[in-house]
């Protein structure tokens, strides 16, 4: 299934006053496609998931399945969740603890009124897509968190829906459980080929999981892209510190210009900048930009051939497969993740910057 959201927005009235939780939202997602939303806390994420399913009724615009409206304020349209055949795991996802594991994931379909050995059959065939056979006699609070996420979501996934959602699905399982639910996810999820629309606040799991990424900021879609688009491309300082291992370093920075070679100043070196990599005429005239290059592009070297701003390190981090240095450049902080040498505070180190990899925003974009 096509889902299409066309210029949504949703407010919320409160005594706040009026919430923009969502601003002008357009997305398309494709049929089978993993489809992630990204952002911090309370950009709009569960908003536009309770959206598509129909939980709250857009303030303007509208959302397609497949083409046909499902959502439209203008035109007086709305299909009731009941009717939209989607299914939702919830943010910190709700198990009924009266009930045991079978009768959990046996829910939709005896509301729905299936028969009960076609039931007996749904229920059997998704716990062993989950690998939870041997669970399924056990009370939710008999279970590990990491078990009773996949019950939530054997749970959504038993009616076969045509569009699933997943509210932070793993935000509740330890660092080694959520890599393996990860992965086990997006497998079920291509074996299926269901449409998925996947929210998280967490980049790792964007980047890892989706087939495409929508970064949020404040009820806003700032860019749609694939993982490597965000990653290579970022559009914002906002983007660009958001996405990636490390935030990107970000430094002021003043463009100059020379024999129609364009440079950016670091401490007191000069950098050529590739044609490719000086900003659009976004803000024609403008000298003054937010240099960025990736932590893990910078290297922290003893000695340099090449033209490599010193730095003062003031940090040095042992990260097992990396060394984090940071260094004081001129009064800005620099990370470097690559380099060689081992380091203390109080070095002076050459920091190389391979530019082709650098980025530049004009100046005022701003990235917190
Ligand atoms: N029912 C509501 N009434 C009033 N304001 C609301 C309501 N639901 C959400 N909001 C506000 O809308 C904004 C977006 O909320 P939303 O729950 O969509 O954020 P989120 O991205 O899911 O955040 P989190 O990562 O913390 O779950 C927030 O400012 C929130 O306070
Ligand atoms: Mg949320």
């Amino acid at each position: 299934m096509n889902l299409d959201f066309r210029n949504v927005a949703k407010t919320f009235p409160s005594f706040r006053g009026a919430v923009p939780a969502v601003r002008d939202a357009n997305f398309s997602v494709g049929d089978g496609e993993l489809f992630i939303l990204l952002g911090p806390s309370g950009c709009g994420k569960s908003t536009i998931l309770n959206l598509a399913v129909g939980l709250e009724r857009p303030t303007s615009g509208e959302i397609r399945f497949d083409g046909e409206i499902v959502a439209s304020r203008e035109r007086g349209i709305f299909v009731p969740p009941g009717k939209r055949n989607v299914a939702m795991v919830f943010q910190g996802y709700a198990l009924y603890p009266h009930l045991n594991v079978r009768e959990n994931i046996a829910f939709p379909l005896r509301v729905a009124g299936e028969a009960r050995e076609e039931i007996d059959r749904s229920v059997a065939r998704t716990a062993s897509m989950l690998g939870i056979e041997e669970l399924l006699r056990s009370r939710p609070s008999e279970l590990s968190g990491g078990q009773r996420q996949r019950v939530a979501i054997a749970r959504a996934l038993v009616r076969k829906p045509r569009l699933f959602l997943l509210d932070e699905p793993l935000s509740n399982l330890d660092a080694a459980l959520r890599a393996a639910t990860r992965a086990e996810l997006r497998r079920l999820q291509r074996a299926l080929g269901v449409t998925t629309l996947y929210v998280t606040h967490d980049q790792t799991e964007a980047m890892t999981l989706g087939d495409r990424i929508a970064l949020l900021r404040d009820g806003r879609i700032l860019q749609t892209g694939t993982p490597r688009d965000l990653y290579e491309k970022p559009e914002t300082p906002f983007a660009a510190s958001f996405i990636g291992p490390y935030p990107m370093n970000l430094l002021k920075a003043v463009l100059e210009e020379e024999g129609g070679v364009r440079f950016v100043r670091l401490g007191a070196e000069r950098l050529p900048l590739p044609p490719d990599r000086v900003p659009g005429e976004r803000r024609p005239g403008s000298r003054n930009v937010l240099f960025g290059i990736r932590p893990e592009h910078v290297r922290a070297v003893p000695e340099s051939p090449e033209p490599a701003p010193r730095g003062i390190v003031t940090a040095v981090e042992h990260l097992g497969r990396e060394t984090v240095v940071t260094a004081d450049i001129g009064g800005a902080s620099l990370l470097a993740v690559a380099g060689e040498g081992t380091w203390k505070e109080g070095d002076i180190a050459r920091l190389e910057i391979p530019m082709e990899f650098s980025h530049v925003f004009p100046e005022g974009d701003d990235p917190s």
